[in-house]
């Protein structure tokens, strides 16, 4: 990554400054620069990657800074539509940085391909199990480039579903870099003339699970108590409530889902971004979410020596290479941005990112709310709608913050004096 500092006053800057700044830090080309331009055409680009395409949906992408995951300093881009997530995770990110940086883990990339199998012979669970070795064979002759990267196969899974004569057959793929649903399909479709052979049986379908249990990444931090002092909470109080708020997203699922949704905030829009399937992403973590037998959050958090102590682990199936991602110019200056990561390094920064935007969610929560921190990007929406444009949108919206007000017709109303009297 770059040795450059980030600048600290990104937020306060107008956009056309923010693109100047990114470019400069991220060491854009003059063709990187021009994905920035609103000339940039994707009509045929949208095309092949999807059927029916009338053109490309822009969705705003901002940079969360401040993030130190195992001692290294980045800026992560996020692709969203929704007001105070950005600063949020960065605030998030502020405060680890404060004790010290995240600490990661990632798991293999393995991805599991399912083949299900209906009708099949009292013996067929055995005979599957007994032929890995013919398995793995025609798994590793379908995906030689793969193997050179140093994937394959790693592993097969018979389970009998509750179903009369029915069984899943789980083939373990390491897929290193790629997302790897459409390695899985294959392999699955590919095995489907053995395993129906081996079975005596039918095939009833084959496809990847999207539980991606075997594909998880984990973040963990430590932060003295004495960042954490708001308004009338001692810092202590402050650790204490987030660990109560947390221990409730364990027990209250209809508290766990907006826990978790707010996690997701920060990782799908990381997702997306980078050119992933956050459809996937999400599948994944609100399986991992009921796992243990009922819908919990997916952070944990405690209390001790003095220190907020947070971590939160989950399956990440994200790729860096392949699908959209390879074509899509950004998502290829999102993975720029984030140095290049591989696929198990980016499965650690979006779990960074997810913690970060919890811990600052859980923060506002316990102690001032939520809806505060809303107003002002509220009063810039206002201000917008109105019809204010550039410069005159932060100036009327400081206007309207001023006068504690989103009414629309105040802020026609104040535009057109700004308009008339210059300000
Ligand atoms: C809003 O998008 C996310 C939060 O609701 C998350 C949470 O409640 O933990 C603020």
């Amino acid at each position: 990554m770059s040795k450059k500092t980030f600048s600290h006053n990104f937020r306060k800057l107008n956009i056309s400054q923010r693109k100047d700044i990114a470019s400069e830090y991220f060491n854009f080309t003059e063709e990187e620069k021009k994905i920035f331009s609103e000339e940039h055409d994707l009509s045929d680009l949208s095309d092949v990657l999807i059927e029916s395409s009338i053109g490309t949906f822009y969705v705003p992408l901002g940079l969360a800074s401040g993030f130190v995951i195992d001692g290294k300093e980045y800026v992560i881009p996020m692709a969203i539509e929704e007001s105070s997530v950005i600063a949020a995770a960065s605030h998030g990110a502020m405060l680890v940085k404060a004790g010290g940086g995240f600490n990661t883990w990632a798991s293999d990339p393995i991805m599991t391909a399912q083949i299900f199998l209906i009708d099949v012979s009292q013996d067929a669970k055995n005979k599957i199990l007994s032929a890995e070795k013919q398995i793995r064979e025609t798994c590793e002759k379908l995906v030689p480039n793969l193997l050179l990267r140093g994937g394959g196969f790693r592993g097969l899974e018979v389970e009998a579903i509750e179903m009369k004569n029915t069984l899943c057959v789980s083939i373990h793929l390491d897929v290193r870099d790629a997302m790897g649903a459409n390695i899985a399909n294959t392999v699955a479709e590919a095995l489907t003339p053995s395993l129906k052979a081996l079975s005596n049986g039918k095939v009833l379908m084959a496809i990847l699970t999207n539980a991606s249990e075997h594909r998880k990444a984990k973040a963990s931090f430590e932060i003295p108590n004495k960042f954490f002092r708001k308004g009338s909470f001692s810092g202590e109080d402050v650790c204490q409530r987030i660990v109560i708020a947390n221990d409730l997203a364990k027990k209250y699922p209809k508290r766990a889902v907006t826990h978790n949704k707010g996690i997701m905030n920060g990782i799908s829009a990381l997702t997306l971004a980078t050119g992933n399937d956050t459809r996937a992403i999400e599948a994944a973590a609100h399986f991992y979410a009921q796992n243990k037998g009922a819908y919990q959050s997916l952070t944990s958090y405690e209390y001790k020596d003095g220190n907020l102590i947070g971590s939160l682990e989950l399956p990440l199936p994200v790729g860096t290479v392949g699908g959209s991602i390879s074509i899509w110019p950004w998502a290829q200056l999102s993975l720029k941005m984030l140095g290049n990561p591989d696929a198990q390094d980016l499965g650690r920064i979006a779990v960074c990112l997810g913690l970060a935007q919890n811990l600052a969610a859980l923060l506002a929560l316990v102690t001032e709310g939520i809806q505060s921190g809303h107003m002002k990007l509220h009063a810039a929406k206002t201000a917008y709608s109105a019809g204010a444009r550039g410069g005159e949108i932060r100036m009327l919206a400081s206007k309207l913050w001023s006068q504690k007000t989103l009414d629309p017709t105040i802020a026609k109303k104040l535009l057109k004096e700004m308009k008339e009297y210059g300000g």
